[in-house]
This record gives structure tokens, sequence and C-alpha cells, in this order.
């Protein structure tokens, strides 16, 4: 086994140190899986990993999803771009999220690489929904305890007047396939699940996303809604990952929300992303 060191990272994740991702051991992968699943997001630094590379790494970890939305790589369709030019105003993920609540069996998580980053700006926050769970008082829990959610991303990515779609200039050339997402089923997934790899309770529902609880209007969910989102976005279980060259960072959908800072107005930005398969939520 490299030697390696996981270096809990203040509010969210851990920093895995002393690994070269592109020759991992046994123990070396249970390690790191084990940390991911414990942290809810994992960091690397120094990686030089080629494209091969990257898709060698993410499918350790399970079979890859094809992003039915993203852009893919021109030459590996198993690589999303998350990419933005000097010459557009929006981002991707621009705001508190996880990826693919909206499927029926989400996502377990995605493998960010960095490729081109703007001089300054641009890093990613990410929160622990294990955390924001676990610090929520009694009376919330029992009040969501059995509570479904209903999640969506047809408001997203859908062809609607007001979709990220069309009212951003992700629309078109980076995301796409509005008509896919126009008839999407929503999807119902419990409002606090039970990690698949830890066993640990994490809070479920995230602000672009989760439309309503399951059998109530969304003007009757918005309070309990909004209330948990509220206690969400307090910094206690919050960190800032800054990009470097050669960093990697590897989140779980179902432990942690993130949000990609669009604060490099007039740079480039050009990230790799792998999404690998994930289960239904239970
Ligand atoms: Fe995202």
């Amino acid at each position: 086994m490299n030697h390696i060191k996981i270096v809990p990272q203040p509010g969210c994740g851990a920093e895995i140190q002393g690994v070269d991702l592109r020759a991992m051991d046994a123990a070396t992968f249970d390690a790191i899986h084990g940390a991911f699943a414990e942290h809810g997001v994992v960091f690397f630094r120094g990686q030089t990993l080629s494209e091969d590379d990257h898709i060698a790494l993410a499918e350790q970890f399970g079979p890859i999803n094809i992003n039915r939305f993203f852009a893919a790589h021109p030459d590996y369709p198993e690589i999303a771009m998350v990419a933005k030019e000097p010459d557009q105003k929006d981002n991707i993920g621009g705001g508190w999220h996880t990826d693919h609540s909206y499927d029926h069996e989400p996502a377990l998580g995605s493998i960010l690489v960095a490729r081109t980053l703007p001089e300054t700006g641009g890093d990613t926050w990410f929160a622990s929904m294990y955390a924001a769970y676990d610090s929520l008082d009694e009376k919330t829990k029992a009040e969501i305890e059995g509570l479904n959610a209903v999640h969506s991303g047809r408001h997203i990515f859908g062809e609607g007047p007001e979709t990220y779609y069309n009212s951003t200039d992700a629309g078109g050339n980076r995301i796409g396939n509005a008509a896919v997402a126009e008839v999407l089923d929503d999807a119902v997934h419990p409002v606090v699940i039970t990690h698949p790899l830890s066993g640990k309770k994490a809070l479920y529902v995230n602000p672009a996303f989760t439309v309503r609880f399951d059998g109530q209007t969304k003007e009757e969910s918005q309070p309990l809604l909004a209330k948990l989102y509220a206690h969400c976005f307090q910094g206690d279980f919050h960190h800032r990952f800054k990009w470097e060259p050669g960093s990697v960072a590897f989140w779980d959908n179902r432990s942690t929300w993130h949000w990609a800072l669009n604060d490099y107005q007039g740079q480039r930005r050009i990230m790799h992303r792998i999404t690998i398969e994930g289960c239904a939520l239970h």
C-alpha cells in the first residue's frame, strides 16, 4: 500500500495524501473508498491523470454514467465537459445542489479533474449532509422522519422559458438534450437517507432539484424546505476547495452538496467530470 494519509478538512471532506491515482493497490483503493464513504468528498493534489487514466480510475468505483445533458469530451464520451470560456457569463453548478437527485437511482458521485484553471477564483464549496442531519434539533428530526421528497430536473434542463437551459448561456453548447429532460419522471426519495456505503444518516433534499414533499403541494412544502435549507446554508459544515493544477475531487452525491463559484469572469475554466452510477436510496 502506498503510504497514504487521510487529512479531514474543516467542515466537509478529507484530503488524501501520498497516493498516485494511476496506480493503486487493493489496500489503497479500500482506504480511499472508506474515506469517501466516511467524509463525503475526497481531495487529491499533484495528480497527472490522462483521460484514459481518469476513466480507468472511475471504473474501479463502479460503472460510468454517461451524462444526458452535459456536452461530452470530443474523444471520450465517458467524460462530461464542465467548461466556461472567457466570453461566457454563466457557469455550470453555480448554486448549492447535488447532482442527479432527479433520477430514480441517483449517480453515486463524480470524479472531477482540473484541466484549465482561471488565475483567480473558481473554487468549489462542498457541504456535508451527514453533519447537516446530525446537527438538526430533535423536533426537526422528528418532523422529517418518514417524509419523502419529489425531485425533478425539468425546471433546470428542460425546455421552459425559465429553465437553466433556456435562461443562461450554458444552454445549447454546454448543456443540451432539453427534450429528454421534459419527459423525465419525477423521482421520490426519503428526506433522510441511510447512506448505502457508510450506513450513516444524511439529509437528502437540495435547493436545485427538490420540488416538494411527497403528498404536499409546493406551497405546503416551502416553509419546512426553507427551514432545512437555512440550516444547511450555515458555514459549520462547509469546505471551500481551492483548485490547483493536478487537483482531483471525488464527491458523493448522497452525502454532500456542492457549489461551483462563478467569480472568474473573462477567464477560461475547463474541468473533466466522470460520473459513477449509483443505486436506489432508502
Ligand atoms: Fe454539480
